[in-house]
């Protein structure tokens, strides 16, 4: 290795390097301070890391009591989380996220050991060393697998809450390179910050949980008089999600309207038993108080300042409104009916249609994805059922975790 001073011009690279790097860091600080939703924070934190330090891929696992869990990845043509999957275990408590993944052993070694690991080249280890990663690793595509960095995030009580693990360095020129000691203490410094950031983030988190628990709980109520069970509008929430957020919107709306729409059907719960259970078709009088549901839900949840309830309220209202002024109980039509439940329509009749009713049988995935398609410009707003198209692998996801039994 040359000298800084017999080479001035790489001493200044080095030090211009640092410098970008530090103030990179800085940027980062910033950033993964700023409140924001879980997975939102991981994502930003792979695609800093992978800035600061060039490399073709990047993983991210968490520790919890069940082990560790990759909870995000990138590489050059593709970024993967598992938002469907963390939603399901740390937001709606079920099932539903990887399991502790030994198919990792680099991660794993560092979460066990709490110390970095700097592998220059993967093809140089023995074969009796325990981390020794495999050949084929599934980031990395084409890429052939020679350099990692791993470290581990470690808590205020040094507790190794996560691992952070970045592949192939590459260099000014483009190629694979060992990760520099100057690298280890960078990736030191962004997984102190994350460390932080993750705990916080998961805390209010929590918080938010806690408060979905609550609304979901009341909207199931609803659903119990209904002789549903909670898991229509389990699922009917997150597929609302799913299309807004394939729609563009900010992480936040998304997220508001996540909570709000279980509360669409709160109004059933002042219907007359004589209605709300009648076994029969319903005569034009019951039918026009089963359809005061949507006014009475509004209601119920008006007045707030609450961003969580006041959509709830106009999804009550509006989530049997139809695109072409046929629904009720207003007779809105396209753009009059508000945007959540335009997207409420289409998640809460997909998921009717793919559910067993007294009156009906289930349909299969793909056939209600047909019907649902047809309705297009007639029930349904062409842009947003465009956007549940666009979904339909998250909405395949989350129907196999809350798959009716
Ligand atoms: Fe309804
Ligand atoms: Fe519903």
């Amino acid at each position: 290795m040359q000298s800084q001073s017999a080479d001035p011009l790489a001493a200044r690279s080095a030090e211009t390097e640092t410098e970008t790097q530090l103030d990179a860091i800085l940027r980062v600080c910033a950033s993964l301070t700023a409140p924001k939703p879980l997975e939102a924070l991981l994502d930003n934190l792979l695609s800093e890391a992978r800035t600061i330090l060039p490399s073709d891929a990047a993983a991210l696992y968490l520790a919890d009591d069940a082990g560790l869990h990759l909870v995000c990845s990138q590489n050059d043509s593709a970024r993967h989380d598992i938002r469907a999957a963390l939603l399901n275990r740390e937001v709606l408590g079920r099932p539903g996220g990887q399991n502790a993944d030994p198919a990792d052993p680099v991660a794993s070694h560092v979460a066990q050991t709490g110390q970095p690991l700097n592998i220059v080249d993967v093809h140089t280890l023995g074969d009796d060393i325990p981390y020794r990663p495999l050949p084929d690793h599934p980031l990395l595509g084409t890429h052939r697998l020679v350099s990692i960095l791993a470290a581990p995030m470690i808590d205020r009580n040094g507790k190794t809450t996560g691992v952070l693990e970045l592949i192939n360095r590459r260099d000014t020129n483009n190629e694979v390179v060992p990760f520099s000691s100057r690298d280890e203490q960078t990736l030191a410094s962004l997984c102190a910050v994350a460390a932080v950031s993750v705990r916080n983030a998961r805390l209010r988190d929590l918080l938010s949980h806690s408060h979905l628990d609550t609304i979901l709980r009341l909207a199931s109520a609803a659903e119990f008089r209904d002789g549903d069970t909670g898991e229509h509008i389990r699922r009917m929430s997150c597929y609302c999600e799913a299309v807004a957020r394939a729609m563009g919107r900010t992480p936040e709306w998304c997220r508001t309207l996540l909570f709000a729409s279980p509360m669409h059907d709160v109004g059933k719960l002042a219907i007359p038993d004589a209605v709300l259970k009648k076994p029969g078709p319903l005569t034009p009088d019951e039918r026009v108080t089963m359809q005061q549901h949507t006014v009475l839900g509004a209601k119920l949840l008006a007045g707030s300042n609450n961003e969580i309830l006041s959509m709830a309220e106009r999804i009550a209202l509006g989530h049997h409104e139809r695109w072409d002024g046929r629904g009720y109980p207003h007779g809105l039509a396209g753009p009059e009916i508000n945007e959540e439940a335009r997207i409420a329509a289409i998640a809460d009749v997909f998921d009717a249609l793919t559910n067993e009713r007294i009156y009906k049988p289930a349909f299969g995935f793909q056939e209600a994805f047909k019907l649902i398609a047809a309705e297009s410009g007639r029930h349904f707003d062409p842009v947003v059922l465009d956007a549940f198209m666009s979904a339909q692998e998250e909405i395949e996801s989350i129907y196999e975790a809350y798959r009716p039994t």
